[in-house]
């Protein structure tokens, strides 16, 4: 029997809409070439657009409807005239969050070939797996604002750290590095943040115990940061709290080709409810519509749709044409130095992993 899959696209705004586009041209290729899956996508028209028309990012049963989906494709959401906190916690932040997709799994990868701003780094330095706490924290969304608009105006933001919350994402990284046999590192910033980040660091070292096995390094945020530019080899697997892993990972998306190319996932580990693949960058506004804009993140991200889905040796071979693409230096979008189109670069992805195919078949059990 031919599995078929339900996938929900969410384009949304931007360049997310023409990103995708290709993401779902490489994946229709993938189940084509292998003949033992199908993709059924449905398309949900949601974003700043619908923002417009309704007042709201998505309807009221968006979670309801994406419930049954076996995972879920998002572009990117944001424009100009909808403020960003609007677009962000209406749409994004509220599937993470109702879908308690509490890992976001970023890798920071210089694949052969991609533009890299350090000097002397070879691309084996720079290859970590960034384990994001993606449910709480900073961004819980709770605190108050009192007294607006009058001289005693203030406003506070809560950090939520809830032990199942640290242990769970912690878990899933040390599992992970278990596995991969790589050094785990943790991020956090416990000499500022003296009841978040000192619980953080405690729960980190209690789970250690657990995992003797595995090698353990803590840095400050702002080391962390300095560190990866400096020295990107010191990181393999990373677990920090949602707003560092946040801006670390664009710092990552930095070292390791821009952000044409960083890619992410939302993950619930559990998988009772649908998991969604993102690429992390935005809805560069300024490239939307021009058929410049880089698909390779959103095609990256789709990869680590199919690596979720059991179809690890797709989405590996998926990463493997992005770097066969970079390496060969055609096809490849403005960000990356070259002149292709979007779908021309989605094209010859595509084309790719047809010749690969037909040289080294993939064929996944049935
Ligand atoms: P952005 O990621 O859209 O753009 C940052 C820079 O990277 C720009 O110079 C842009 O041209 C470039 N860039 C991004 N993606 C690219 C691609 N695929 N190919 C080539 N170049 C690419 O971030 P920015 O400008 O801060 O935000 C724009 C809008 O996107 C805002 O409304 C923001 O709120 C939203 N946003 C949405 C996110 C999401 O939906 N997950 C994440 C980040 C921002
Ligand atoms: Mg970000």
């Amino acid at each position: 029997m031919r599995k078929t899959y339900r996938i929900a696209v969410i384009p949304g705004d931007g360049i997310g809409p023409e990103v995708i586009r290709e993401a779902v041209k490489v994946l229709n290729a993938t189940a084509e070439l292998d003949g033992g899956f199908a993709f059924a996508f449905t398309e949900y028209p949601w974003g700043c657009g619908y923002y417009r028309e309704t007042g709201e990012m998505m309807p009221e049963n968006a979670l309801e409807l994406l419930r049954g989906s076996d995972a879920i494709l998002l572009g990117a959401v944001g424009a100009p005239g909808v403020p960003d906190h609007i677009s962000l916690r209406g749409l994004l932040l509220r599937l993470r969050q109702g879908f308690d997709q509490y890992v976001n799994l970023r890798p920071v990868r210089l694949l052969r070939g991609a533009a890299c701003p350090l000097r002397d780094v070879s691309p084996e330095e720079v290859d970590m797996t960034f384990v994001r706490e993606n449910s709480e924290g900073e961004y819980s969304g709770q605190g108050a604002w009192l007294y607006p608009g009058t001289p005693r105006e203030v406003v506070i933001q809560d950090g939520v750290f809830s032990r199942r919350g640290c242990e769970r994402v912690m878990r899933y990284a040390y599992e992970l590095a278990r596995r991969e046999k790589k050094t785990l590192t943790s991020v956090s910033k416990a000499n500022a943040l003296n009841y978040s980040m000192v619980f953080w660091d405690q729960v980190f070292a209690e789970l250690g115990r657990e995992y003797p096995d595995v090698e353990t390094r803590s840095l400050l945020v702002d080391a962390a940061a300095m560190f990866m530019v400096k020295e990107p080899s010191r990181f393999q697997i990373v677990v920090t709290s949602n707003l560092f892993g946040d801006i670390l990972t664009d710092l990552g998306a930095a070292i390791a080709g821009g952000m044409g190319l960083a890619a992410g996932a939302n993950l619930n580990p559990e998988r009772a409810f649908p998991s969604m693949f993102e690429p992390i960058h935005g809805s560069a506004p300024e490239l939307a519509g021009r058929g410049v804009a880089n698909p390779l993140a959103a095609i990256w991200s789709a990869a680590q749709m199919l690596d979720f889905l059991g179809h690890e040796a797709w989405g590996e071979r998926i990463v493997r044409a992005i770097e066969t693409l970079l390496a060969k230096g055609t096809a490849l979008t403005p960000d990356q130095g070259g002149t292709a189109r979007t779908a021309e670069c989605g094209d010859a992805l595509a084309a790719l992993l047809r010749s690969r195919q037909g040289e080294n078949p993939i064929k996944s059990s049935e």
